[in-house]
C-alpha cells in the first residue's frame, strides 16, 4: 500500500464513537480528532528472523463450507467465519441482539468476568483520541455469577451463538473461582483471560507482565476449566511479546489473543486536568493497528498455538492482513463503538473480499504474508 493510501485510510477511520451500554457513565461527547500525519521517517525493522508461521494449528471446519469457505476450527473451536467481537466493545452480547444478527458473527467476547460485580471507575472513563480511543472503564461488570444466571439463558434461547466468555482477577485463585462459577453455566465455548490486571499478591504487578506469573495463572485457570479451552489475551505493555507468547503456551494456553489496550493518557491543556479519571488509560482503535499487527505478526511466529489477532480493526482489509500476518482469527473492538453494526458488516466485506480475490478458503491466508 502507498503512502498515500495509508494517510486516506487513516483518516476515513476517524470516526465518531458512539456510547455503548457499559460505557453509559461517560461523558456523553468527545471532542473532534485530529488527522494523523504521515512519520517523516522509517525506523529500521526490529524484526528478528522468523520461521514458518504454524498454519497448521487452524483448519476449515468441515461441516461448514459454501463458496467461499469462511469457517474456522481451533482447538476444539469452530467459528462459521473468523470474525469475534471483542470484549468490553460488545457487553454481554445479548443487547446487541437487536442491532446484530449474533449467529452471523464467528462469535463474541463477554465483558471482563469477575468474581463479583464491580462498579468499575468514575468518570470520565473514554475520551477519543486522534484515530483512536482512551478508556479506563475500571472493569465494570456483573460478575460471573449474574451473568450464568441472567444473561446465559437468554444467549442460549438464540440458536447458533457462539459465546466466549472473558475471565479476570487479582489474584489467581480469583480466576480459578470465576472460571469455576461460570463451568456451571451451558453454552460457553472458551474462556478468554485478561492477564492485563494487577496481581495484589505479587505487589500489583500485572499476571501479562511477567513470564512467571503469566505460567502460573495460566496454570491455573487451565486445572480449573477442565475441557473447555482457554485462551489467554496478551498485553501490549511488554518487551517482548514472543517472550510472554511463549509462556502461555508453555503453560498449557490452547490459543493465544493479543493485543489488550496500549498504556496512555490524554491532557486538557485548558484546565490542565487529566481527561480520564484515572488518569491512566488503554489506547485502542485505528491508532494502535500497526503496532498490533506487528506483535501478532511476531506471536504467530513465536509458537505453534493459534493465535486470535485485534487491534484497531474496522474493515475487512484489516482482517486479511491480521490474517495473512498469522492470525487464525481476528476480534474487532472500538470499531463498534462508531457502528454497532460493525461486525455484521466485516463478515459481510471478508466473503466480498474472497469472492473478488477468489479465496477459496479462508484458512488458506493464515500466515501468508509474502516477503
Ligand atoms: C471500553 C473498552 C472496554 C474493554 N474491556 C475489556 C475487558 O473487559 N477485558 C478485556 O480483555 N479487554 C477489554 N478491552 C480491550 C479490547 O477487548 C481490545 O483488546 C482492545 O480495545 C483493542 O482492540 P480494538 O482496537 O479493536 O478496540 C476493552 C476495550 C475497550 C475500548
Amino acid at each position: 500500500m502507498s503512502a498515500d493510501s495509508t494517510t486516506t485510510r487513516t483518516k476515513t477511520k476517524v470516526k465518531k464513537i458512539m456510547p455503548q451500554p457499559e460505557a453509559a457513565a461517560a461523558p456523553a461527547a468527545a471532542p473532534a480528532t485530529a488527522t494523523v500525519n504521515q512519520p517523516a521517517a522509517q525506523p529500521e525493522s526490529p524484526l528478528p528472523a522468523v520461521t514458518q508461521v504454524n498454519k497448521s494449528a487452524a483448519r476449515p471446519n468441515p461441516a461448514r463450507g459454501p463458496f467461499p469457505d469462511l469457517s474456522i476450527r481451533f482447538s476444539g473451536i469452530e467459528l462459521k467465519n473468523p470474525v469475534i467481537a471483542a470484549s468490553g466493545t460488545f457487553g454481554y452480547g445479548i443487547e446487541f441482539e437487536d442491532i446484530v444478527s449474533l449467529e452471523k458473527l464467528g462469535g463474541f467476547v463477554s465483558k471482563g468476568l469477575s468474581r463479583e460485580t464491580m462498579p468499575g471507575n468514575p468518570p470520565p472513563r473514554i475520551f477519543e483520541t486522534a484515530a483512536g480511543m482512551l478508556n479506563s472503564i475500571g472493569l465494570q461488570n456483573i460478575g460471573a455469577r449474574a451473568f450464568v444466571e441472567e444473561k446465559l439463558p437468554l444467549l442460549r434461547k438464540k440458536k447458533d451463538v457462539v459465546v466466549i466468555c472473558n475471565v479476570f482477577g487479582y489474584t489467581r485463585q480469583d480466576y480459578e473461582a470465576v472460571i469455576r462459577i461460570l463451568n456451571e453455566g451451558e453454552g460457553i465455548v472458551a474462556y478468554e483471560l485478561n492477564v492485563s490486571c494487577p496481581n495484589t499478591s505479587h505487589g500489583g504487578i500485572t499476571f501479562g507482565s511477567d513470564p512467571v506469573l503469566l505460567e502460573e495463572v495460566v496454570v491455573s485457570a487451565k486445572n480449573a476449566a477442565g475441557p473447555r479451552p482457554i485462551i489467554v489475551k496478551l498485553s501490549p505493555n511488554v518487551t517482548s511479546i514472543p517472550r510472554m507468547a511463549h509462556a502461555a503456551e508453555n503453560a498449557g494456553a490452547d490459543a493465544i489473543s493479543l493485543v489488550n489496550t496500549f498504556v496512555a493518557m490524554a491532557i486538557d491543556a485548558e484546565s490542565r486536568k487529566p481527561r480520564i479519571s484515572n488518569i491512566i488509560a488503554g489506547l485502542s482503535g485505528p491508532a494502535i493497528k500497526p503496532i498490533a499487527l506487528r506483535m501478532v505478526y511476531e506471536a504467530a511466529h513465536a509458537v505453534d498455538i493459534p493465535v486470535i489477532g485485534l487491534g484497531g480493526i474496522s474493515t475487512a482489509e484489516d482482517v486479511i492482513e491480521f490474517m495473512l500476518a498469522g492470525a487464525a482469527a481476528v476480534q474487532v473492538g472500538t470499531a463498534n463503538y462508531w457502528d454497532p453494526c460493525a461486525t455484521e458488516k466485516i463478515v459481510e466485506g471478508v466473503r466480498a473480499w474472497c469472492i473478488e480475490h477468489r479465496v477459496e478458503r479462508i484458512t488458506d491466508l493464515i500466515g501468508g504474508l509474502e516477503t
